[in-house]
């Protein structure tokens, strides 16, 4: 008989996170929903505790299901709440109705699923074509509790950056200013208010980005300890309207163009303040060269790779120290 914690809908997303983490969720055996609650199948003992964070969960036998077992393997990727989202090489590589099935199979609440086939213009919006389902583009997605509105097709939004977005809130520290000049519909933003009492500018030019930010502010209110202010207009002109060396933190996610923003960057953050710079290249060291001339001031504290981009071509973040002498 399997073995379970029963845990409350809110807990669950971080509950399961966790588990996964220390090896013990089971994962033959389906995690079930009830009214309020969630039962999740642990690889434990009956009378086990199970601790995670603060909360401490018993472990009992339960009668959830056992997992369907299948072989489907599955083309890389993104699940954006009910909908799917493959890239456009992966349809050279596949019959399209056994794709479709296999999706199918292995997400059977998928409502779409669409082909992304490029990405456009400064606003980085994805052009998208159906290729099975509801013409669905309003989706939520879910982020460590939080919940994100997008329009897809209209705005940029990865469901890869979660774990950025979560790590870059775990770093910032409560009652610091931070800027996060390009938001999108508010990740990083929304990310660091729920976790500390910040005080988060969030920018984006798009303004429909700028529309779901306003929404997911207001989606994610019971959630935020620290406030969010969103604007809506090119971070160029941010100087004009903050004051100088307002900032303890800048972030400065557009990886293609963010080294053009160093004097943005440079009049926003007060001596000693923090970058975090998103950048697209194809090494490391590559990467060093140049921002060393672009920011030849500052101290470089390191450069990690956060996700893969394009073959050989990977978007790195770069933390970086203005210097404490202007
Ligand atoms: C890579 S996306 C940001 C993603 C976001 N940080 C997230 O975590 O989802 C870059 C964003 O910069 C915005 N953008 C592009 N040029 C801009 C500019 N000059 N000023 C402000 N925002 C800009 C785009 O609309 C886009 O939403």
């Amino acid at each position: 008989m399997p073995v379970c914690i029963e845990v409350s809908r809110e807990l669950a997303e971080t509950v399961l996170r966790e588990l996964r983490k220390q090896g013990l969720l089971d994962d033959l055996h389906l995690v079930q929903r009830r009214d309020s609650s969630v039962l999740i199948p642990v690889k434990e003992n009956p009378g086990s505790q199970v601790r995670i964070g603060e909360y401490i969960f018993t472990a009992v036998e339960c009668s959830v299901p056992e997992k369907k077992k299948t072989s489907v393997k599955l083309p890389s990727l993104d699940v954006i709440g009910d909908v799917v989202i493959i890239r456009e090489n992966v349809l050279g590589l596949w019959d399209t109705s056994e794709l479709i099935n296999a999706i199918r199979q292995v997400y059977p609440r998928v409502k779409s699923i669409w082909i992304k086939e490029l990405t456009v213009d400064e606003y980085r919006k994805p052009v998208l074509r159906l290729l099975w389902g509801e013409e669905k583009r309003e989706v939520v997605a879910k982020e460590h509790g939080l919940q994100f509105k997008v329009k897809l097709g209209e705005v940029y939004f990865n469901p890869r950056l979660s774990e950025e977005h979560h790590r870059l809130a775990e770093a910032t520290k409560s009652g610091e200013v931070v800027v996060d000049a390009f938001t999108g519909i508010g990740g990083f933003a929304i990310h660091i208010a729920s976790l500390k009492t910040s005080l988060v500018i969030a920018n984006d030019a798009n303004p429909v980005a700028y529309k779901l930010l306003v929404e997911n502010i207001e989606l994610n209110k019971k959630k935020l300890k620290g406030t969010v202010i969103p604007l809506n207009m090119d971070a160029r002109e941010l100087p004009f309207i903050l004051r100088e060396g307002l900032a303890d933190r800048v972030i400065a996610d557009l990886p293609m163009w963010s080294t053009e923003f160093a004097d943005v960057y440079n009049k926003l953050l007060k001596p000693g303040g923090i970058l975090h710079l998103y950048r697209l290249s194809r090494d490391e060291y590559l990467l060093l060269e140049e921002l060393e001339n672009a920011f030849s001031n500052w101290e470089i504290l390191e450069c990690r790779i956060v996700m893969e981009y394009a073959p050989r071509t990977g978007i790195f973040r770069c933390d970086l120290v203005k210097s404490k002498h202007v």
